[in-house]
């Protein structure tokens, strides 16, 4: 038996490749291995965002020497968007590495994989394509998971001046319906009940290749039967149209959750990220967003630091923040990234003060996510339970209120939750249950399961 082992690094959409990467070598007879060491192929699937996450991918691959020093016949395999980015430079800083497959490359994975192991050849495949493959990601086992993620599209054509996706991923490029439905059916027979359509700007699903559009696409997924939930991720301002808006009104299986992120909440400094909206935009649309849907839960990305950003351009991020007070907010600093225009940008906000910036907003954020959790105890939410688990009394606490048997789910709104079933829980998992919020504590509610 051989096993292999892909650690991930990045974006929903490199957890749901590599997911990919395990079903395409699985008729070549590879297993989940549980460990880089237990396993013959380890693929390291990095990520390309900001330079922290791709030194963390080089630190991972240089932790891979030792096990290929003493273990014949183990090889190492890059992939995602360090991959297609550096392509072969991988080679002078890790000389031991077998293989690197770009994000274009990901279905000759068999093939790479056949030659390296059985011809002992070194490969390096970073061809990008211009149109991607009828099936990509549909074949058999799928891992049953409650909520699964199905890609839609793949690439991106807005050139924010600070990100390297357009780079790494290739031109924006969309799948058939068709395949859409069939893949969002097979993980429904498969014991998935919440899906999340994952592309980098699913509002432009499409529009390329003369498809139906995204709200169409929506309600075509959401006629599946068995399936309970359906999000999507990510949108972009600029194309939040008013007919997806709509469709939070009027397809019930859609949670009424937006990921919508806003990067900055200076007009200024919007237009140097190439965004293609204003602040007034931004704000109209979520205003817009909450009269269709009073209940609906908001995230957002934030960059702060971005090049020439001045104290009053950050002041409006924060009020923006202050404004619309997400459910859930990340911030990052902002990195500089081979070929995106801003990392020509001369006014480049010093690290110290961007770490200063990016505690202030993160503060900010952390007030309002405690007391928008604060604000569920008492009320009665739905969950999709995902999971179960005993949790044990501390070691010498006298009574500890969240011991016992948990089942843990989410929200409509994406908060998670666990939940006292107050029975047996063994047939709970998949099923939306109601559980009454007892308690919120840090980032998780907790509660009581009721009629
Ligand atoms: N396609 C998604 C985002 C993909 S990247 C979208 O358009 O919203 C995820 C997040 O990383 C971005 O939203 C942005 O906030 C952040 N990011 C991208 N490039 C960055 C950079 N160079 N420095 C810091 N953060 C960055
Ligand atoms: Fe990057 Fe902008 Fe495309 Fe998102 S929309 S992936 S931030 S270029
Ligand atoms: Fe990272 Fe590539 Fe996703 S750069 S954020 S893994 S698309």
């Amino acid at each position: 038996m051989k096993f292999m082992y892909v650690f991930t690094i990045g974006c929903q959409m490199n957890i749901s490749d590599a997911d990919l990467f395990y079903r395409l070598l699985a008729p070549l007879g590879y297993m989940p291995g549980d460990s880089p060491e237990a396993s013959d192929l380890v693929i390291v699937n990095t990520c390309a965002i900001r330079a922290k996450a791709e030194d963390k991918a080089f630190s991972f691959i240089g932790r891979l020497q030792a096990i290929k020093a003493r273990k014949p016949g183990f090889r190492v395999g890059v992939a995602g968007c360090v991959a297609q980015q550096e392509g072969a430079k991988i080679l002078t800083r890790a000389p031991y590495v077998d293989f690197i497959f770009g994000t274009h490359a990901i279905w000759r994975l068999p093939e790479i994989v056949t030659l390296v192991v059985q011809e002992g050849r070194r490969i390096v495949d970073v061809d990008m394509a211009n149109e991607l493959p009828e099936r990509d990601g549909s074949s058999d086992g799928f891992t049953g998971a409650v909520s699964d993620f199905v890609t839609i599209m793949r690439g991106c054509d807005n050139f924010c001046t600070y990100c390297v996706v357009p780079y790494v991923r290739g031109r924006e490029m969309s799948r058939a319906p068709e395949a859409i439905v069939e893949e969002v059916s097979r993980k429904v027979r498969a014991g998935a009940r919440e899906i999340t359509l994952l592309g980098q700007n699913v509002n432009s699903y499409g529009k390329k290749e003369g498809l139906p559009d995204f709200s169409e696409l929506l309600r075509r997924v959401a006629d599946v039967e068995g399936l309970h939930r359906l999000r999507f991720a990510t949108s972009h301002p600029k194309d939040l149209s008013d007919d997806l808006i709509h469709a939070f009104a009027t397809i019930p299986k859609l949670c009424s959750h937006l990921h919508l992120p806003v990067q900055s909440g200076s007009s200024a400094v919007l237009s140097r990220m190439n965004r293609k909206y204003s602040r007034e935009h931004y704000l109209e649309r979520i205003d817009r967003l909450r009269d269709v849907c009073p209940e609906m839960a908001l995230g957002t990305d934030i960059i702060v630091g971005f090049p020439g950003e001045s104290p009053e351009d950050f002041m409006n991020t924060l009020s923006l923040v202050e404004k619309v007070r997400y459910d859930s907010l990340f911030a990052f600093a902002y990195s500089d990234r081979p070929n995106a225009r801003a990392a020509g940008f001369t006014d480049k906000v010093p690290e110290k003060i961007k770490k200063e910036r990016l505690k202030i907003l993160l503060d900010l954020q952390d007030g309002i996510t405690r007391e928008k959790n604060e604000a569920c105890v008492g009320r009665v939410e739905e969950i999709l339970v995902e999971g179960k688990n005993i949790r044990t009394l501390a070691p010498g606490a006298i009574h500890d209120p969240v011991a016992g048997e948990r089942v843990t789910g989410r929200t409509e709104g994406n908060r998670l939750v666990h939940a006292d079933p107050g029975e047996n829980s063994s047939d709970m998992v998949g099923q939306c249950i109601r559980v009454c919020i007892d308690r919120a504590l840090g980032h998780s509610l907790w509660g009581t399961r009721v009629a």
